[in-house]
């Protein structure tokens, strides 16, 4: 036997995006998103509200990142997704994080999360809420890297979103090594 669960949209895992966009006033503001993934070879597509403030900024200034949410900031990251910027000017400050003009695009990246996806907007649909962003940099701080400067995921500790039930969780063991198990089976 299966249960249906309808028509919702939810996948495992899924993760912790936090947007981040300068609004008209040059403000950083901030969000979570976890409707989110890959969608092309140099393209990411989210599902945002466009009522959202931060949605609202990066609209207006065309260019937007996407910090992976980690661990360490779990309460951060949570408190950006229950707060709006509509209603909390300081945000950004009140959510504890530090924007950091992106060298690439005109958007602040989160300093105190160590992986961000430095994107421009390459299409925003008002009917479906989707945001397609081209992805023009990534930048990993040195601190999530190992000894050969390839990413630990370990060390960048991602934070999981759990739909259903509405809770986070940590990544946790490697268990094979992919492009490469499935040739036991030839
Ligand atoms: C775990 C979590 C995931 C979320 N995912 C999304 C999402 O994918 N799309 C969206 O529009 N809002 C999402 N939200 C809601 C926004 O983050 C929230 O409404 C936020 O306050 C908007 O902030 P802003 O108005 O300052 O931009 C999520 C919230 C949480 C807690």
């Amino acid at each position: 036997m299966r249960k249906n669960f309808t028509e919702k949209t939810f996948i495992y895992p899924m993760p912790v995006l936090m947007l981040a966009a300068y609004d008209e006033e040059g403000k950083p503001q901030c969000m979570n998103a976890a409707w989110g993934g890959v969608c092309g070879r140099k393209q990411i597509c989210l599902c945002v509200t466009p009522t959202h403030k931060t949605v609202d900024a990066l609209r207006k200034r065309g260019a937007f990142t996407v910090s992976i949410g980690d661990v360490d900031h779990e309460v951060q990251c949570d408190y950006a997704g229950v707060v709006s910027g509509n209603k909390e000017p300081d945000k950004f400050a009140k959510a504890g994080f530090t924007p950091l003009k992106s060298e690439n695009v005109d958007a602040p990246i989160i300093a105190e999360l160590k992986m961000a996806l430095e994107c421009r907007v390459a299409s925003y649909d008002e009917d479906s809420h989707v945001l397609i962003g081209e992805v023009v940099n990534i930048s990993v701080d040195e601190s999530a890297l190992d000894e050969d400067g390839s990413i630990d995921i370990y060390k960048l500790d991602p934070l999981i979103y759990e739909s259903p039930n509405r809770k986070y969780y940590r990544i946790g063991e490697c268990v094979g090594k992919a492009y490469s198990d499935g040739h036991t089976m030839e």
